[in-house]
């Protein structure tokens, strides 16, 4: 198959490296040192590339060109596309009509009130505020006094300052993301994943893109979870906007049971980076089905083994990005795959210059050979400022 894969970070690297061991013939809209080998490179403008080129399907990684309407234009010129349209990727574009909707079908999710902008703010003593509209990885306060909600909704009026305001009610448990690709009807679900969200050891820190990623996660929510997903899925069918995709659904799971925290419309990074290494068959049938609406009647096959991410990043992520030499990396094996995230080839030189600049996985019969392969793996890493959590996947529930 013709594929045209659209972004160039480690959640990208994954799908390419996940559809490149399956002999299809890859190209790719933007950079990245690890597409070496896997295809062929054409910068520029994705409709664009994707009207020059004529592919058998586009795959969508990144929310922001779905954000921006990809899906769409490539439809009206009859081209199949992984991800959903604009009016569904709503689902994670906007928090407030996200939230909307699942008050409105009753899907498990915190309470939650919208201020209007210039709104005045009730007397809450704690909560989360949330700002509409993609913020790329900002725009969240988890607060535990009222001048914590003070202090965030002004800071959220800053960010957004003619945007709506998401209040909710704080929830506490676990969380977990279970993502099933939608082919608008019926869904397939993929092995249950954590990330790990805080930059440093025991969960503490800020929160970033992700500082590593273990599947499976051995819940007796899933099934729960996974029914919710399709329950969402009926529901944008029903609303006349069915969702073609990967949707990714961030449970907490509470007391009470599991509660939706957010969608999102995509393959979430680094989750995606150990998905791709439990696949056991060539992701493209799958992804053509999504796009034409017509998955196969089965679920996706998935290895018997278990995945560990390590996020290597700069020292100063989640501020401020890498700029230094790569000096060594870890052979691929069977067992230890590494997906670049922020690298780049400068003069023939490979260097680090994103934030998260590597994501290293490992894989295992178990999920602590898993963690120690991944681990072993991340030792080997050396560039100026090379930083990592050290707990990845260590605690008991996965
Ligand atoms: P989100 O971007 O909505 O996933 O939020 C980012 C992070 O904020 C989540 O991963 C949670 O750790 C936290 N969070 C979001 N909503 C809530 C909530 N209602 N209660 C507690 N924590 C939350
Ligand atoms: N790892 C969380 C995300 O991709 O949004």
């Amino acid at each position: 198959m013709k594929i045209l894969l659209v972004g160039g970070g480690g959640r990208e690297h994954a799908l390419a490296w996940a559809l490149g061991r399956h002999g299809h013939a890859l190209h790719f809209t933007h950079e990245n040192p690890g597409f070496d080998g896997l295809g062929e490179v054409v910068v520029g403008d994705p409709l664009e590339r994707a009207l020059a080129l004529r592919p058998d399907l586009v795959v969508i990684g990144p929310e922001a060109p779905l954000a921006a309407g990809l899906v769409d234009k490539l439809d009206a010129h009859s081209i199949p596309a992984f991800g959903p349209t604009q009016a569904a990727a709503r689902l994670e574009t906007s928090k407030v009509w996200s939230k909307e909707f699942m008050l409105r079908h009753g899907l498990p999710t915190a309470r939650a009130q919208v201020l209007a902008p210039g709104q005045t703010l009730p007397m809450v003593e704690q909560g989360v505020i949330k700002v509409d509209g993609l913020a790329a990885g900002k725009g969240v306060w988890v607060c535990t006094d009222e001048s914590e909600v003070r202090r965030a909704v002004s800071e959220a009026m800053r960010i957004n300052p003619k945007g709506k305001i998401l209040l909710e009610e704080r929830l506490s448990g676990p969380e977990v993301s279970v993502l099933a690709l939608s082919d608008g009807t019926r869904i397939t679900p993929l092995p249950a994943a954590r990330d790990h969200k805080r930059r440093f050891d025991g969960d503490r820190g800020p929160n970033t893109g992700g500082m590593g990623a273990v599947a499976p996660v051995g819940i007796p929510e899933r099934e729960e979870c996974v029914e919710i997903l399709q329950r969402a899925v009926a529901a944008m069918a029903h609303e006349g906007v069915p969702f073609r995709g990967v949707l990714y659904g961030g449970f907490m799971l509470t007391k009470k049971g599991p509660r939706l925290l957010e969608f999102n419309a995509r393959f979430g990074d680094p989750e995606c980076q150990v998905l791709m290494t439990l696949l056991d068959e060539d992701p493209a049938p799958w992804f053509l089905g999504v796009a034409h609406g017509r998955l196969p009647g089965r679920t996706i096959r998935t290895r018997w083994a278990h995945a560990c991410c390590v996020v290597v990043t700069a020292d100063g992520y989640p501020e401020r990005g890498a700029d230094a030499a790569v000096e060594a990396l870890p052979a691929d094996t069977p067992d230890v795959v590494v997906f670049h995230s922020g690298t780049a080839r400068v003069g023939g030189e490979l260097r680090a210059t994103g934030g998260r600049v590597l994501g290293v996985t490992g894989i295992g019969p178990s999920s602590e050979m898993a963690r120690e392969r991944a681990y072993a793996a991340v030792r080997q890493v050396r560039f100026e400022g090379a930083s990592y959590r050290s707990d990845i996947g260590a605690s008991l529930w996965t």
